[in-house]
């Protein structure tokens, strides 16, 4: 598989799970009785995950890659970080994360649509900008809607010691000295060179997600990205709330 291939190969497969974690996260919604119009839109931003996953595996295959289905990764398929934790707090988790992800998603794929010039690459990055969006909203909606029914206290309680892991993959990424570049031909199918990549989601952290944790009291204002590297690293890759797995 090239460079181009792997990239809308992967893709499809994140919004594919996309799909299935708000899907999950709706059931959660239904179960703790939000307002109608909030769980109308959870069902939009499902479906709308599932044809972003649908175009990004035509565009795998405009590429040239295997017509045949995308392997998935079952395991991925399912919220699991908080998975003893009573409906409320797994679904805040989960309008957490998803907060994060939709924000990244906004900035990784307007770099997509500034390189692509392939007119199937641009079709696709113009229909899910224009998604991610509504999504983006659509989660820190959700946030705040979780926030009103739990009450400010307990949702500070439990969102800000997971801060740092729903970004994990934003502040723990370690580029190398030289990171590889896309010829213009594979840029044209809307990748982004690795380290305008990693710079822009890092960016998108500090300037946007942070604040927007900040605004609503769910994280101190003096925090910074670095404070949140450190609490990161504190965890050892265990999720905040889980113990570590035993050791033989
Ligand atoms: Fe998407
Ligand atoms: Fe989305």
């Amino acid at each position: 598989m090239n460079d181009v291939q792997r990239t809308w190969f992967r893709q499809a497969r994140t919004e594919y799970t996309a799909a299935s974690l708000v899907a999950e996260m709706t059931h959660w919604l239904i179960r703790l009785g939000v307002g109608p119009d909030l769980l109308v839109r959870a069902t939009r931003v499902v479906s709308d995950e599932v044809r972003h996953a649908t175009i990004c595996r035509e565009l795998y295959v405009h590429v040239g890659g295997d017509p045949g289905p995308v392997a998935l990764n079952p395991r991925a398929l399912a919220h699991a970080d908080d998975p003893d934790a009573p409906t409320h707090l797994r679904a805040i988790t989960a309008a957490g994360e998803l907060a994060c992800e939709e924000s990244v998603a906004l900035t990784v794929f307007r770099m997509r649509l500034e390189n692509a010039r392939d007119p199937m690459a641009r079709e696709v990055c113009e229909v899910i900008l224009r998604d991610e969006a509504t999504h983006r909203v659509f989660a820190w909606d959700t946030l705040d809607a979780l926030t009103a029914l739990v009450g400010q206290e307990a949702t500070r309680a439990w969102v800000r010691p997971r801060i740092a892991w729903w970004l994990r993959t934003y502040l723990g990424a370690k580029l190398r000295p030289v990171e590889p570049t896309f010829p213009p031909e594979d840029l044209a199918f809307g990748l982004i060179d690795r380290r305008a990549h990693w710079a822009a989601m890092r960016q998108t952290v500090e300037a946007q997600v942070l604040p927007r944790f900040q605004s609503r009291g769910l994280l101190e204002a003096e925090a910074t990205p670095a404070m949140l590297i450190a609490e990161l690293e504190a965890l050892g890759g265990v999720p905040p709330g889980r113990s570590p797995p035993a050791t033989a």
